[in-house]
């Protein structure tokens, strides 16, 4: 039975492994190493919320609050490590209920070798098996078809397209959003669970 998703406050931290990587949750040391990720245009501008240029003391803020925020149950963020270095981040966040978002990026050097996919699969089960949400809701700009793939092959289903203010471009963007049943988890082609 899925736990009780009242009970995700002081949640045990967990690291969570993959074939090719391990996913642990963030430390505020995290947070040189996201600026240095997120300076890179090609990777800030596809997320929506984020500043850019980066601003090294409010992602410094960023992730002195990300301990709390799981220990709260309002947020759980994974740094992605390959080989010891992380290479990018994964997180389930505006946790209310029983639903949550799901979020990633990669540094550029990682892409397109199936690490979005890995990184992202292991942090859906684990918001459907270990904290017991029902639903994951999230997005992509409507530019960005490898986000759409990767969501996709997890198996969310698309829902409305619409503008949304994107911070990183300092302009209104068309957004897809995307949603994920637990339920459809469960069932989907080829479970192994
Ligand atoms: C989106 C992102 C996380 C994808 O990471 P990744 O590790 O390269 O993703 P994966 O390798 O798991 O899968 C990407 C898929 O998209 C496909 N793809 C890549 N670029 C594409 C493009 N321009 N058009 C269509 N498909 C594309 C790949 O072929 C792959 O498909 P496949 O599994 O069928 O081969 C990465 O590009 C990134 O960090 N981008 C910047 C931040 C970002 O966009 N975050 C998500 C915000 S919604």
């Amino acid at each position: 039975m899925a736990p009780n998703p009242k009970n995700i406050g002081n949640r045990p931290v967990v690291t969570l492994t993959t074939d090719r990587l391990a996913l642990r949750p963030t430390t505020p040391a995290d947070a040189q190493r996201a600026f240095e990720i997120q300076s890179d245009w090609d990777v800030t501008r596809m997320l929506r919320m984020a500043q850019f240029p980066p601003d090294a003391e409010d992602m410094a803020g960023w992730f002195g609050e990300h301990r709390q925020e799981w220990i709260a149950g309002t947020a759980f963020r994974f740094a992605i490590e390959r080989q010891g270095r992380m290479i990018g981040l994964v997180d389930l966040d505006e946790i209310d209920g029983e639903e949550g978002e799901l979020g990633y990026w990669l540094e550029k050097p990682s892409w397109g070798q199936g690490y979005a996919f890995e990184a992202a699969q292991a942090v859906v089960t684990f918001a459907f098996e270990q904290i017991g949400l029902a639903r994951l809701k999230t997005g992509h700009a409507a530019d960005n078809p490898a986000s759409g793939k990767v969501l996709l092959k997890l198996g969310f289903r698309p829902e409305k397209a619409m503008r949304k203010a994107s911070r990183s471009r300092g302009e209104e963007i068309l957004h897809q959003s995307y949603s994920l049943a637990s339920e459809a988890w469960r069932n989907r082609a080829g479970a192994d669970r």
